[in-house]
């Protein structure tokens, strides 16, 4: 049976590094999944052939079971699954078209719970689940309200997922970086260049990833700065932690 990874966003910042990094494992395949095939198509250059393009738009239901179905065919030992596609807006939540809401709700919280039920009956002991999540799921955030909740719901679910999994010996971990250096970001606000305060490369938050997912835990924070950022928020009240947030964003409203 072959032993494979699966990485979904793969063609983004951080999704591309995992693929970098997982190509170096001891693995017959590693699936890309996305949109853009160009894109994934590209990582298959770059990463040789074992890279398998998978196109899927995983907002979208019947995308999901016909990624079921290549499972079936393929019938791989999934070793390590890292649910990374994930969407935000930074913008007051008034200014969210439906459309936008359901978007961010499917990519980010009921793509990556679908899909790890999907590949489960292929994962085997020893498999490590990661599920990118973020900083912004340790506390509310406004005028990111809508993505920091998403995260939350990600962060929540693999940490109660990674109890669950611990008798069939798989693991699950959620990576809470804070900001990353990536396409994701919005640059420019009102004319205003953003400033991302403890801002680091997507390399940091791979390389720290896969080394805790490595030793089974259950929470990858990669940074000094978001690790004070994690105690501050269990010491302080959510009110005050808002209010220092509010704060550090009022020159861009
Ligand atoms: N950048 C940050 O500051 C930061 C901080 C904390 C956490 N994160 C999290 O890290 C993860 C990766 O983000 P990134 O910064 O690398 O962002 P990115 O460069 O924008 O990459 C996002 C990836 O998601 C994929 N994607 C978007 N919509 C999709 C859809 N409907 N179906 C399938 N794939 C889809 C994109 O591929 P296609 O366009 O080809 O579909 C792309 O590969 C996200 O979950 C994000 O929330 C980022």
């Amino acid at each position: 049976m072959k032993k494979i990874a699966i990485v979904t966003g793969a063609s983004g910042g951080i999704g591309q590094v995992f693929v970098r990094e997982l190509a170096k494992e001891a693995l017959d395949e590693i699936w890309v999944v996305g949109r853009n095939e160009n894109r994934l198509l590209g990582l298959k250059k770059e990463f040789g052939a074992k890279i398998i393009p998978v196109c899927k738009d995983l907002t979208v239901t019947a995308d999901l079971f016909s990624f079921s179905d290549l499972l079936k065919q393929q019938h791989p030992s999934v070793l390590w699954f890292v649910n990374n596609a994930g969407i935000a807006k930074m913008a007051p939540s008034k200014a969210f078209s439906i459309s936008e809401i359901e978007q961010t709700i499917d990519l980010n919280c009921k793509a990556p719970a679908a899909l790890i039920n999907l590949c489960l009956p292929f994962m085997i002991k020893g498999t490590k689940i990661l599920n990118v999540s973020s900083a912004s799921a340790f506390q509310p955030v406004p005028y990111l309200n809508l993505y920091a909740a998403s995260k939350a719901f990600e962060r929540s679910y693999s940490r109660a997922l990674h109890i669950e999994l611990m008798p069939y010996g798989i693991t699950v971990t959620a990576v809470c970086p804070g900001w990353v250096e990536t396409d994701m970001l919005t640059k420019e606000i009102n004319g205003k260049k953003v400033r991302f305060p403890g801002i680091v490369a997507p390399e940091k938050v791979v390389k720290k990833a896969l080394k805790d997912a490595k030793k089974g835990r259950d929470l990858s924070i990669c940074s000094f700065y978001v690790k004070c950022q994690h105690i501050n928020v269990k010491l302080l009240p959510q009110k005050l932690t808002m209010k220092i947030w509010m704060r550090s964003i009022r020159s861009y409203l």
